[in-house]
């Protein structure tokens, strides 16, 4: 799977996928990672993207055409793919989205900063909004970072095995459990006693109602589903 993505800050969004599970990931071909200054695909001088607002109002606009241009050398070296526009207006980011995008082979994702970006890039370019959720961030590199590690762990290879993601929250509509490690006791709170008790089945059952118990507590909205699917 390719991931470009089109930003003005790239040393930040590297500086984040180019470590740890994604990072390793990348160096053994499991995924591709590309990151686009949107600054080089300006015509002007100053490497100006900006501007301000047409009707006028607070703050600077993201100038569609460096953006266009960013998209199209993207477009004409690796192939049109779904483009996606992190936007606190899009459709909210999760699990599910997350499985969904893992299918597909080719994401281009564009981080907006300022005010946004000029609609008419969107209307032209954009397959799909996405949401890290209800507040708004200053640019669109956190949820960037967010979707690519998300999607990217889901890509077979990247993690040692299957398991590690479908056995963990919001995989099957469920909060995981609880986790411990060494040592069996810290600062006097003992590790339950079922998890030494070498027991797999025992072990599994307790698992099982702790995640059901933290979903009804925690998350009535994912219980209520759950109970109905049921
Ligand atoms: C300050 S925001 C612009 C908000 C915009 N004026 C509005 O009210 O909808 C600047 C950029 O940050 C990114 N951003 C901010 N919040 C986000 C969120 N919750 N999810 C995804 N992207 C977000 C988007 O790329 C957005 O273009």
């Amino acid at each position: 799977m390719r991931f470009d993505v089109l930003t003005l800050f790239p040393e930040g969004v590297e500086a984040m996928l180019g470590e740890s599970i994604i990072g390793r990931a990348r160096a053994r071909g499991h995924l591709a990672l590309h990151t686009h200054q949107i600054r080089d695909y300006t015509l002007n001088k100053q490497k100006q993207v900006d501007d301000y607002p047409y009707g006028g109002g607070l703050g600077m606009v993201m100038q569609a055409d460096p953006l266009y241009r960013c998209w199209e050398h993207v477009v004409s070296a690796a192939g049109r793919g779904r483009t996606i526009l992190l936007s606190p207006q899009g459709r909210p980011f999760d699990q599910e989205q997350a499985r969904r995008l893992a299918a597909l082979d080719h994401l281009i994702l564009v981080c907006g900063h300022y005010e946004g970006v000029d609609e008419r890039f969107t209307e032209a370019c954009v397959d799909e909004e996405l949401s890290l959720g209800d507040f708004v961030l200053t640019g669109g590199e956190i949820p960037a970072v967010a979707v690519c590690d998300a999607v990217g762990r889901l890509i077979p290879g990247v993690l040692s095995d299957e398991a590690c993601f479908t056995g963990e929250s919001h995989w099957d509509g469920l909060l995981e459990y609880p986790q411990y490690s060494r040592p069996e006791v810290w600062h006097d709170r003992a590790v339950p006693p079922v998890l030494l008790s070498g027991n797999h089945k025992d072990i599994a059952a307790w698992r099982r109602e702790q995640s059901l118990a933290r979903t009804r507590l925690r998350r009535p909205d994912l219980w209520a589903k759950h109970e109905g699917d049921g």
